[in-house]
């Protein structure tokens, strides 16, 4: 892929990534690595983090990282001002999340993890977005991406805090596009089917057709460099969600409720 479909504007610039210690947010974070570009990486694990330091940095990059828990949403408000104050973001990338499903055996998922899905899925990003947005706006350009999931179109019996979170997530992101295109700031919604990452590969069974991080991460770039409002992969879950559309809801739900999905304990 050509250096223009990822570059908003000439070199430098900077780029924030939340979830850049893993996953689609790692290989984002390398990217986007190039002379000229600082990530500033976010995640909880140090050694995660230093670890994709090191690798974008070994592509000519700078790079800092910051280990903070989103479940704090004032805490991450104030430290993104204060990186924003410090090196004008050009890119924000709000790509932490947090997946679950229902506990074998159980009704519900457990409260508390509903309580931390909803913040680190939709009430950090949100925040920090509409933070983001607002200073964008005042310098009259910038992106913003937001990382939701195709769960977010569909009733997940399983994984109610995830499917939720991230429909509110959608909603938001598309309604902030909205708002903000006559204002010169991008605000593009990404919703991925399956990617081959550590919070994929918890899940037990199928993951049909499954994206390599590496392959997301050149998608997700190139809609971000266009400026589009959203972009879904791989186009199959494109067509579930046209499929779900039209099927009276309570046949889509009793065929949702068979689904027997199993996952293995987090890293
Ligand atoms: N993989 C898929 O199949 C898939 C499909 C659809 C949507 N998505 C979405 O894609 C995004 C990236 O997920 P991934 O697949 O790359 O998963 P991943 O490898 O598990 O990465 C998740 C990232 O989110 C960070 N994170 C989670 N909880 C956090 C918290 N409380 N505070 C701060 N950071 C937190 C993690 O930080 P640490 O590792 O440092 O804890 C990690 O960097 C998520 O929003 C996910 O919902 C993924």
């Amino acid at each position: 892929m050509s250096d223009a479909s990822v570059s908003p504007s000439s070199a430098p610039f900077h780029v924030l990534i939340t979830g850049g210690s893993s996953g689609i947010g790692a290989a984002l974070a390398l990217q986007y690595a190039r002379p000229g570009t600082h990530l500033t990486l976010w995640g909880r694990n140090p050694e995660r983090l230093t670890e994709v330091a090191a690798q974008v940095v070994r592509k000519g990059a700078t790079a800092d990282t910051l280990s903070l828990d989103l479940c704090q949403t004032d805490d991450a408000l104030a430290e993104l001002r204060k990186t924003d104050d410090a090196r004008q973001i050009d890119i924000l990338i709000l790509g932490a999340g947090l997946g679950d499903i229902r506990p074998e055996g159980a009704l519900t998922e457990k409260a508390e993890e509903v309580r931390n899905i909803s913040l680190v899925n939709f009430t950090t990003p949100a925040t920090l977005a509409t933070e983001m947005a607002s200073r964008m706006a005042a310098r009259k350009g910038g992106r913003i991406a937001l990382v939701g999931s195709v769960a977010a179109f569909h009733d997940l019996p399983i994984a109610t805090a995830y499917s939720g979170s991230k429909a509110g997530l959608a909603r938001f992101s598309t309604a902030l596009h909205a708002a903000m295109t006559p204002h010169h700031v991008s605000v593009t919604l990404i919703s991925p089917g399956y990617v081959d990452t550590p919070m994929s590969q918890r899940l037990e069974g199928a993951r049909p057709f499954l994206v390599s991080s590496r392959r997301a991460a050149q998608m997700i770039a190139r809609a971000i460099g266009q400026g589009r409002a959203h972009l879904l992969f791989p186009w199959p879950f494109a067509i579930a969600r046209f499929v779900e559309m039209i099927v009276p809801r309570a046949i889509v739900h009793r065929l949702l409720r068979t689904a027997e999905v199993r996952q293995r304990p987090a890293r």
